[in-house]
């Protein structure tokens, strides 16, 4: 494959691995897709991934699975727009959720970063700096305080 690395090529032929054995399932709307959910839910097994079932009715389920840290990172409120994140540490920290490049409002936390949807831009969830573009400003800071186990403005 040209240009992919010997790492790269391994990932993409793993998930076209993948890939193949998911829609070998037949997964026809009137049959059960309990053999798929079965499946996955093996395969998240092995990766230490757990999942819980949901039976929607009678040979039909859901799979709901997290993956990832299971801490939430922050809050991101609409009313005033403010993105409201807690660090490794316990430490609190906000920020405008108005991104930088052209205005959009973030809507992830997590992983360490805050994700804007518009455009792919994230900010460190610590100090608002711009990791990845678009943006090149920083989220600007909002001061929160703590008290009793309640976040105020300061
Ligand atoms: S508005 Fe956020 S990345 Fe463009």
């Amino acid at each position: 494959m040209a240009n992919t690395s010997d790492a790269e090529h391994d990932r993409l032929a793993a998930a076209v691995e993948i890939l193949d054995r998911l829609v070998a399932f037949d997964t026809t709307s009137a049959r059960s897709n309990i053999e798929l959910i079965d499946w996955v839910a093996e395969y998240l097994q092995s990766h230490g991934i757990g999942s819980t079932r949901s039976a929607a009715f009678e040979g039909k389920a859901n799979l709901f699975a997290t993956i990832g840290p299971a801490e939430r990172g922050g809050v991101i409120l609409s009313g005033p727009k403010v993105v409201v994140t807690r660090t490794a540490d316990g430490a609190v920290h906000g920020f405008s959720a108005v991104c930088t490049h052209q205005g959009c409002t973030v809507d992830v936390v997590g992983h360490g970063t805050i994700d804007c949807p518009c455009h792919g831009s994230r900010f460190d969830a610590a100090t608002g700096a711009v990791v990845a573009g678009p943006a090149l400003r920083p989220l600007p800071p909002i001061g929160v305080e703590v008290r009793n186990g309640q976040v105020f403005r300061t």
